[in-house]
């Protein structure tokens, strides 16, 4: 393996990065979320633990907060919370294999002690028909030490011309590699398939090196959306679980929504065939901003996972003008019971906690009420809602927040439904798009636990000890902090909310 060099593209983006930092303060990012040194960030990338600390890399153009080809940004945490800037990784500077962008990947570890990063290399490759310039995305590896990595002299170690006959050599990427027990590795990878439609394909590997292809792991056949992108594959609890996040997908029920969205496979691979047998197929979280997930193993055996905080169709004006664009959400500790996948946010947060507040037994009905210290913008909020009385329950139970006198976000629960609403309509957004969703809360109970994380600019819901979740964006100003609950109809409600402090108070403390 070749000494680590440091091509121009990559030396000018370290640069740029390091200068413009100084322009971005630390009270404009959020609190404990990722967000990209400066410029644009997408896909969480090479999430892993690495070195005696987790590394997180992420999709990124320095120079603008929009999409342009793309390298790799790098951050490291002893807490997943606390995240410290190293380096720019990647550039797209190898004239055959990645001008066009380093895309999505992932990383392991090398017995060496070496961290191998394995990334899509998106390269021109003649033309289309209409003349325009034809793309071909393969795999790629660049070895590392933590902070510098150098492209492999071998790249790329995976091409389209592996693949089974028909498949898409221009949709072939986002690599998601692993090292099994007995030392080999393996990667599944996206694709569109032979009908046009996402497959998720597994190669194999010795050494991390050199790969064979070894199957299709998982095939979409025209259900949920076209290609499918930001494959992950690990085993947890007894299942083989799948994520992926598909592209145009198509609303059905309150379960999946139009554009881009996530899908959670749990069952059991066929040990002779090696394909996923489906048990169920869920939406991983039901906000409006969550895509590309990715996972790791942390080494106390926890399954935690990241996504990027954002949607492709949302990426304009939703943010104050900022010199940053993009953030990750809050790495969540995975489980899978009853054959269902539950998030829940790791429990590095519960030491950011302070301030607590209690209310028990708080009776609602008709008048929306403020409780005397439940307000915030970075803050862990559990409510609790039930009927006052079981025989006749409330019509709809409803909690604003990010609120002030113009501005407020709403949660909207109405058990005859069993529908949860997701809204920032009057958020302070005037781009129209999405601005609600909508999930159905599993049973349609009469009772209702939330857990709601907020952080500056976003909130993240768990509801029912985290059996399902929903992700947005919040625009408005911090400073709009107020919290409020109303019932129509008799509800009682248990709230308590801690205030959340910087990782680095929490850390002096
Ligand atoms: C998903 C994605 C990936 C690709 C990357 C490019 O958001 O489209 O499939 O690798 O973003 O930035």
């Amino acid at each position: 393996m070749a000494e680590f060099v440091e091509s121009a593209s990559l030396k000018e983006a370290r640069a740029y990065e390091e200068h413009m930092e100084q322009f971005i303060s630390n009270d404009e990012r959020p609190c404990f979320h990722l967000s990209p040194r400066v410029g644009w960030m997408n896909d969480p990338n090479g999430f892993s633990y690495y070195g005696g600390a987790y590394h997180l890399f992420y999709q990124y153009n320095p120079y603008a907060t929009e999409w342009a080809p793309m390298h790799w940004g790098h951050a490291v945490s002893q807490d997943l919370l606390s995240w410290e800037f190293l380096p720019c990784a990647l550039a797209p500077d190898a004239p055959y294999d990645d001008l066009g962008g380093c895309f999505s990947g992932s990383a392991v570890e090398l017995p060496d002690g070496r961290h191998l990063l394995m990334y899509t290399g998106v390269a021109a490759d003649g033309h289309n028909e209409d003349g325009s310039t034809k793309e071909r995305q393969s795999q790629c590896l660049a070895v590392g030490d933590g902070t510098n990595y150098q492209k492999y002299e071998g790249n790329p170690v995976i091409d389209g011309a592996t693949l089974p006959v028909g498949s898409s050599t221009v949709h072939f990427r986002d690599p998601k590699v692993w090292r099994e027990q007995d030392g080999s590795y393996r990667v599944v990878m996206a694709n569109l398939g032979p009908d046009n439609s996402g497959q998720i394909v597994q190669y194999r590997s010795d050494d991390g090196f050199s790969w064979q292809f070894d199957g299709v792991v998982a095939r979409n056949a025209g259900r949920y959306g076209i290609m499918w992108e930001c494959p992950d594959l690990f085993e947890l609890d007894g299942k083989d679980v799948l994520l992926v996040s598909p592209q145009d997908m198509l609303p059905q029920g309150h379960d999946f929504y139009s554009g881009n969205g996530t899908l959670c496979i749990v069952g059991a691979l066929d040990k002779a065939t090696g394909e996923l047998v489906e048990e169920s197929a869920v939406t991983i979280d039901h906000g409006i901003d969550f895509y590309a997930t990715q996972t790791l193993l942390a080494p106390d055996g926890r399954r935690i996972m990241v996504a990027w905080m954002q949607n492709w169709d949302s990426t304009t004006g939703i943010s104050p003008a900022q010199r940053w664009f993009g953030q990750m959400t809050l790495p969540r500790e995975l489980s899978v019971r009853d054959g269902h996948l539950y998030q829940w946010p790791v429990r590095e947060i519960e030491g950011l906690r302070t301030n607590e507040v209690c209310y028990q037994d708080v009776k609602l009905d008709g008048e929306p009420i403020a409780l005397e210290g439940i307000q915030g913008r970075v803050a862990d909020l559990l409510v609790h809602v039930r009927p006052a009385d079981e025989q006749n329950p409330y019509d709809e139970f409803v909690m604003w927040f990010a609120q002030d006198e113009r501005f407020h976000c709403s949660l909207r629960y109405r058990p005859a439904h069993g529908t949860l609403k997701m809204s920032r309509i009057h958020s302070g957004s005037r781009r129209a798009f999405v601005h609600h969703r909508k999930l159905d809360v599993e049973g349609a109970p009469l009772e209702l636990s939330l857990r709601l994380v907020l952080d500056k600019y976003s909130v993240e819901v768990f509801v029912n000890g985290g059996r399902q979740a929903a992700t947005m964006i919040v625009p408005t100003e911090p400073s709009a902090d107020g919290i409020s609950f109303f019932s129509r109809g008799g509800a009682v409600v248990d709230v308590k909310k801690y205030d959340l402090v910087e990782p680095a108070e929490a850390a002096a403390r």
